[in-house]
């Protein structure tokens, strides 16, 4: 593995099932009554989140500390980035700190890039703007495996707002990478112009590729940035791109609905949707505890995955 994760495109196939199959080992570890693990005791993780979260930043913190790291929560809310401070001028006065690695959020797409230019330690992109989120993709990933097996050949559809979405570009990337077959589905505005050299299929009818579809990932509409109309009206989004029980009826017996969060509930997915058995969404929560943790377990070279518990 490299020393840095900032995009998806960075795993080889051999990297992605290295850390999907260091997840499973983390799960069962997970699963005992003491789930510290005493691998990364002495190491410091820098949690650097420049814009808001919820899921990403509570997992690396809870990751970290179940690796027995020293964990650095910083926001940029109530920091010197308000009086003006850089990204650089942060980065060097965590670096100072010792930190061995840096997992960062911010607005900016290739911040994380910039950051690794600068410190020592590793780097992990925890969201850049509308570029990517590695860890994401692989928490879903982790998430598809275990309801569904091997992925190669599987089909996984992506809706929605993609133009605007670091989850499914990380999501093509890296599901590519492992083998299946990745369809985006969205209105021709809320699609990038570079779409036509992802390793994926396209489609505009997603009542027609909704029957061929092992996964049907939704994506939220982010309407924070948007600064133009991308379609008429809500309404009419949620009728022709969202999920609702009479789509879902379209859909074959073992296939699976995910979502990132957070979701609109009501516009790219019904509640009733969400909250159904086919919903793996609170799954892909629990996964990103154990899936952040063979990352950072990979990145700083833990040992003894195995040992005692503390
Ligand atoms: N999926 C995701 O990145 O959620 P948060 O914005 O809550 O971290």
């Amino acid at each position: 593995m490299r020393r840095h994760l900032i995009s998806a495109a960075d795993l080889s196939r051999d990297d992605a099932l290295l850390i999907l199959d260091t997840a499973d080992e983390l799960a069962k570890i997970s699963e005992r009554s003491i789930k510290k693990l005493p691998t990364l005791r002495g190491r410091t993780v820098v949690n650097l989140f420049f814009e808001d979260s919820t899921r990403t930043r509570i997992s690396f913190e809870a990751a970290a500390k179940r690796l027995s790291a020293d964990v650095i929560n910083f926001s940029a809310k109530g920091s010197s980035v308000s009086k003006g401070e850089s990204l650089k001028d942060t980065a060097l006065t965590l670096e100072a700190m010792g930190a061995d690695a840096v997992v960062i959020r911010h607005g900016a797409s290739g911040a994380p890039h910039r950051l690794a230019g600068w410190v020592r330690g590793s780097v992990v992109n925890a969201g850049d703007g509308t570029h990517e989120h590695p860890t994401q993709a692989l928490l879903d990933a982790f998430t598809m495996r275990r309801r569904l097996g091997s992925l190669d050949g599987r089909r996984v559809t992506i809706v929605g707002d993609v133009l605007h979405s670091r989850v499914a570009r990380s999501n093509v990337l890296l599901l590519a990478t492992l083998g299946a077959e990745v369809t985006l589905v969205a209105p021709p505005t809320l699609l990038p112009v570079s779409v036509g050299s992802w390793p994926c299929a396209v489609s505009y009818d997603l009542d027609a590729v909704l029957p061929k579809s092992d996964v049907v990932m939704m994506l939220r509409v982010q309407r924070e940035r948007m600064n133009a109309a991308f379609f008429p009206t809500e309404r009419e989004y949620s009728r022709r791109y969202g999920l609702d029980r009479d789509r879902v009826a379209k859909m074959h017996d073992d296939a699976i609905v995910m979502h990132p969060g957070p979701m609109n509930r009501g516009m790219e997915i019904a509640a009733e949707v969400a909250d159904s058995p086919r919903s793996t969404i609170v799954e892909q929560v629990a996964n990103g505890v154990t899936t952040r943790m063979a990352v950072l377990y990979l990145l700083l070279g833990g040992a003894n995955l195995g040992g005692e518990d503390q």
